[in-house]
């Protein structure tokens, strides 16, 4: 559990990610916080309790960056995986089989492919509602649900659940309410402030930042939790490397500037987009259009750097993907770079053509993670790929 009068709590999000959870490292003084490049530490006598027995359980370097991201996160504790989809498989690691899970009908498709491959064949069941619709997952409970889970905004579609309102129907029916976080970050958006009971993400994007590491974390808002996901964390031993640790803390240092900068961009080129001839549809939270708007100005302090379009002419597919000079096509987001994406055959090739089209995920769908480059550069080169 991390300590509450931990002075990092008066501040504000712009200087935590800066000095993480102890400024410094205690022992040296060490600004830049050391990588414990350890298996193992010496045990200063039998019965002894200390911290630091063996890295699969339990690492300085990722220790620090837990105890970061609870704290970015307001929970109580953090834990930290090899990859957002470790963090996914840990939180599905919390239920039972036979109990019931009310989950977004829009999600990463590698999380689709987890509960269809894996936690459906161990007896969880499953439901599949548009989120952006409260109603819809009010009506999707049953007597045997234990969680509600979403990402929002959602990874392609953008749609945005009203978190708040979620959580009065998760709190009434017993169940964990579990927000993957990955496209906003909590310097845009908190959940557990808004009534969530576990926040998820793939640290691998905004939040390492830099195309160079994977990872994904678990944050959670009270200590019955905390034991659970300890336990699966070590039990499972699927914990970050501290190398890969220390990358992320680093990454982290710069998450405001960077999201700022994301954003900023993003709705130049959001704007650029709507207006541009071969786009036929644009989804992005900051557009006043978007259907949830006002839920995004309610829940949020920023609309974050992902856009998702479709085109009028899929033949035009291949031009738009690999047409640029500086924009890279290929699989992930939140990094420095400007990404372009066919989620159809990448991001959410797992999941089959029909549910994809019933959701909008079309031939003529295509995802961009807007980067910090020069928002000028990023038009330029989009105007080239569509024409
Ligand atoms: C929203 C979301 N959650 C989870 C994941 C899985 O994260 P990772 O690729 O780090 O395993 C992704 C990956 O793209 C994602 O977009």
């Amino acid at each position: 559990m991390i300590d509450k009068n931990n002075k990092q709590f008066t501040r504000k999000a712009d200087s935590v990610v800066v000095h993480g959870y102890q400024g410094c490292d205690p022992l040296t003084g060490a600004i830049s916080y050391p990588i414990y490049q350890t298996s193992t530490y010496k045990n200063p006598g039998l019965n002894s309790n200390i911290q630091f027995s063996y890295s699969r359980c339990d690492n300085p370097t990722r220790f620090e960056l837990e105890n970061t991201i609870a704290l970015l996160e307001n929970g109580t504790a953090g834990y930290a995986f090899a990859s957002g989809l470790a963090a996914v498989t840990a939180t599905f690691s919390l239920l039972k089989s036979g109990e019931h899970v009310v989950v977004s009908d829009d999600i990463y498709g590698g999380s689709y492919r987890q509960i269809e491959e894996l936690w459906k064949n161990f007896g969880v069941e499953f439901t599949a509602v548009d989120v952006g619709d409260t109603a819809a997952v009010k009506a999707a409970v049953r007597p045997n649900t234990k969680m509600i889970y979403l990402e929002s905004p959602t990874n392609p579609m953008m749609k945005v659940a009203d978190i708040a309102a979620i959580a009065e129907i998760s709190k009434a029916c017993g169940a964990l309410l579990v927000v993957d976080n990955t496209f906003l970050t909590p310097y845009f958006q908190k959940p557990i402030e808004l009534g969530a009971d576990i926040v998820i993400h793939s640290g691998t994007k905004f939040l390492a930042g830099h195309h160079d590491t994977t990872a994904g974390f678990v944050v959670v808002n009270n200590e019955a939790l905390e034991k659970r996901m300890g336990l699966i964390l070590r039990t499972e031993g699927s914990g970050l490397a501290p190398f890969d640790s220390w990358l992320v803390l680093r990454g982290i240092k710069t998450l405001a500037l960077r999201m700022k900068r994301h954003e900023e961009n993003a709705i130049k080129v959001a704007a650029f987009l709507k207006n541009h001839p071969a786009v036929e549809k644009v989804y992005f939270v900051g557009d006043k259009e978007h259907p949830s708007f006002d839920v995004t100005m309610k829940q949020t302090t920023g609309f974050g750097g992902m856009i998702s379009f479709s085109i009028k002419d899929a033949s035009k597919v291949e031009q738009v993907l690999c047409g640029g000079d500086m924009i890279m096509f290929a699989e992930s987001l939140g990094g420095t770079a400007t990404l372009i994406t066919y989620p159809q055959t990448q991001t959410h090739a797992s999941i089959p053509a029909e549910v994809r089209n019933k959701i909008g995920i079309t031939d003529r769908l295509i995802r961009l993670s807007v980067g910090i480059e020069d928002a000028e550069d990023i038009i330029a080169d989009l105007t080239k790929m569509l024409s």
